[in-house]
């Protein structure tokens, strides 16, 4: 297990180092993150580098029993650097180029940026990588700002020229026969920024997918340096969990050796543990194996403003929720919070004055604790039977046609993950171009743009005794984002037993409703797809009093020796947990032990071993009834009959 923090030696005098290697070394610390923002200080000015301070700060943190994963500087290229290349600054949606003075300003398509970063890698990859106490390497910081520049839009264009066989092809997928739009040149084809308006949706698409390819070249790049002069040192990158959708993550995970994510659970008032747990499970799902938290939240937060003050018992709360769902390192973000700069508000672990505190206490009993369970934990994992489809070309569509003005993408994968996730079922929340059928249940929630080869997966994959849901806006859209010349859902029909034959995207005002026998009555939100079976069983109907009167809403068919289920609509959260309980029994997935309200319980295995992590995020006192013996490993006690949970407890139970 590695456990740390996030560490800025150059915001702070050097004689002050050794008490904080000792106060780390306290702490049960064995890994801290440095130098992803430190471009400057170890490239003062082009091609002269000093690392005798980072050398130094390794050295001691080593001699204190505490490795390094360095970041690769280029989210903050250097004054010096934007003054002497203009040409590598970011330019934003709205058109204007980015003034130097904040972070993520390089252009990952500009040559300049380019070699700058290479440069700034292969020096530091030269000078360090082979370091003993160098254990990996992070890549950037938070991957996600696009450019909209001319290099980019040149870029752009040949990026279209690989991809199509021609401008005819181009000008067919795009149907840029719409309004004039035909192009007779590459050299014609814009970005889409706020001054084009909604652009074409194979356009929007198309550019989403090249700045997740430019992002992911920049990255390959810096990969190959990293490999040839840090040999076998794993690579990884902090993504930002399940929010963002700017670019695939899971294209860009793909050359990594391990996933990474931040992990700010206070950024938002709402603390239920599903909220949190789902970017866990997306990170892990991005490689589907474990990963770390590379920023966990130390203390209260905000550039600006400032969040909530972690109550005492919430930061190890949050530790032992992460690693539950598989987390194998966790860094907190900060060390020490900065006297300067915008983050003087980003409060760390330890106060500005350089000071311990509760916070302090807390992290160190954690540092302790895990030390004493590592070796119980260390080749576990959490073991899905479920996966929910996380599609990226689907989000970028949605993001260009929200199609109804209250939809959202996460939000609407989140009704059916909450549903699991009060079941305490391990799931894995992942993309479809894996081997589905280690799955009992596949949830792929509004695939609007379905291509070929996946259409064709899930088809294998409900033919060959697999169990698909999936929910409105299914195959609407082809690669190119056109829509496809058939009933819906295209590609798919044989496999429901159906036709949408009408649809509507209700007012929010609206009061639509859908009854299903043996569940419990429920509003219909979001979409409305009326459905003709063809030899679909009908689950649900619309009720009378709204659209599509008595027309199946959700339907289930049996293809090949599999099932597929198709919900037409966004039912009430209570009718869902209803219903996926009742597939999973159906289905034999292993449900998690019953817990209270917002109590989770997640499991990782190792052989026949479980290990369950019970995690209490009420700020009340709870008892597990469901967990009846096994041995308690934090307090090294056997389980009789039940686990008390202090507010904000936890319990780790090997059974
Ligand atoms: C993260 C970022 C950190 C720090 C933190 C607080 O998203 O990776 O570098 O900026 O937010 O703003």
């Amino acid at each position: 297990m590695r456990y740390g923090a996030c560490y800025y030696p150059e915001h702070w005098p050097e004689d002050r180092w050794p008490t904080d290697a000792k106060l780390m070394r306290d702490a049960g610390f064995n890994v801290v993150r440095m130098a992803e923002f430190a471009w400057v200080h170890m490239e003062p000015s082009e091609g002269r580098f000093n690392f005798d301070w980072l050398h130094r700060a390794i050295d001691l943190l080593a001699d204190h029993g505490i490795q390094t994963v360095l970041g690769t500087p280029t989210a903050a290229p250097p004054a010096w650097l934007a003054q002497k290349r203009p040409d590598i600054m970011r330019v934003r949606e709205d058109g204007h180029r980015c003034v130097f003075g904040l972070r993520q300003h390089g252009c990952v398509n500009s040559p300049d940026f380019r070699r700058a970063s290479d440069r700034i890698v292969r020096a530091m990859a030269g000078e360090l990588g082979k370091h003993d106490a160098v254990i990996g390497w992070q890549i950037d910081n938070e991957f996600g700002q696009p450019c909209y520049c001319a290099v980019c839009r040149a870029e752009f264009q040949r990026w279209l020229a690989d991809l199509y066989s021609g401008l005819d092809a181009l000008n067919a997928a795009w149907g840029t026969t719409f309004w004039s739009q035909i192009y007779s040149d590459w050299s014609q084809i814009p970005t889409p920024t706020a001054a084009m308006g909604p652009p074409n949706p194979g356009l929007g698409l198309d550019y989403r997918r090249f700045m997740t390819s430019s992002f992911d070249t920049f990255q390959a790049s810096q990969i190959a340096i990293l490999r040839e002069l840090s040999p076998g040192k794993p690579i990884t990158h902090n993504f930002m969990g399940f929010l963002p959708e700017t670019l695939d993550y899971r294209q860009l995970a793909r050359d990594l050796d391990f996933a990474s994510w931040d992990n700010y659970p206070m950024y938002r008032p709402d603390l239920a543990p599903a909220r949190i747990a789902v970017n866990h499970d997306q990170t892990r799902g991005l490689k589907r194996r474990n990963f770390w938290v590379m920023e966990q939240q130390s203390g209260p937060a905000g550039w600006g403003t400032m969040m909530s003050q972690p109550r005492p018992g919430q930061l190890r709360l949050f530790v032992y929720h992460a690693v539950g769902r598989g987390a194998d390192g966790i860094l907190y973000f900060r060390w020490r919070p900065c006297r300067y700069g915008i983050e003087q508000y980003w409060h760390g672990i330890l106060d500005h004055d350089g000071s311990t505190n509760r916070r302090y206490d807390e992290i160190s009993k954690v540092g302790a604790e895990l030390k004493s369970i590592w070796g119980e934990l260390e080749g576990s994992e959490p073991v899905a039977e479920v996966a929910i489809i996380n599609d990226y070309d689907s989000r970028f569509a949605f993001q260009i046609q929200k199609s109804n003005p209250e939809f959202a993408y996460a939000d609407h994968a989140r009704l059916y993950y909450d549903a699991l996730h009060r079941l305490n079922v391990t799931v894995d929340v992942t993309c479809c171009d894996i081997d589905l059928r280690r799955y009992k249940i596949v949830i792929a929630p509004a695939l609007f743009v379905l291509k070929e080869e996946t259409a064709v997966k899930l088809r294998d994959y409900v033919e060959s005794g697999g169990m698909l849901i999936a929910t409105f806006r299914t195959g609407v859209k082809d690669q190119y984002s056109r829509i496809y010349d058939e009933p819906l859902p295209a590609r798919l029909r044989d496999v429901f037993g159906i036709r949408v034959a009408e649809y509507s995207s209700p007012f929010a005002t609206e009061e639509n409703r859908i009854i299903a026998d043996g569940f419990p009555e429920s509003t219909a939100r979001l979409w409305l797809d009326a459905l003709e079976p063809d030899t679909a069983q009908v689950l649900a109907v619309y009720d009378p009093g709204g659209f599509a009167a008595g027309q199946p809403a959700i339907t289930r068919n049996s293809f090949g020796s599999g099932t597929a289920i198709y919900v037409g609509c966004a039912p009430s959260q209570d009718f869902l947990n209803a219903f996926v309980r009742a597939i999973c029994e159906e289905r034999g997935v292993t449900l998690g032990p019953a817990s209270p309200p917002n109590v989770e319980i997640a499991v990782r295995r190792k052989g026949d071993t479980e290990l369950l992590f019970i995690t209490n995020h009420n700020a009340e006192p709870v008892s597990v009834d469901s967990v009846t013996a096994g041995s308690e490993l934090l307090t090294g006690r056997a389980v009789d009959g039940g686990v008390s949970l202090e507010p904000y407890g936890v319990a780790v139970v090997r059974r």
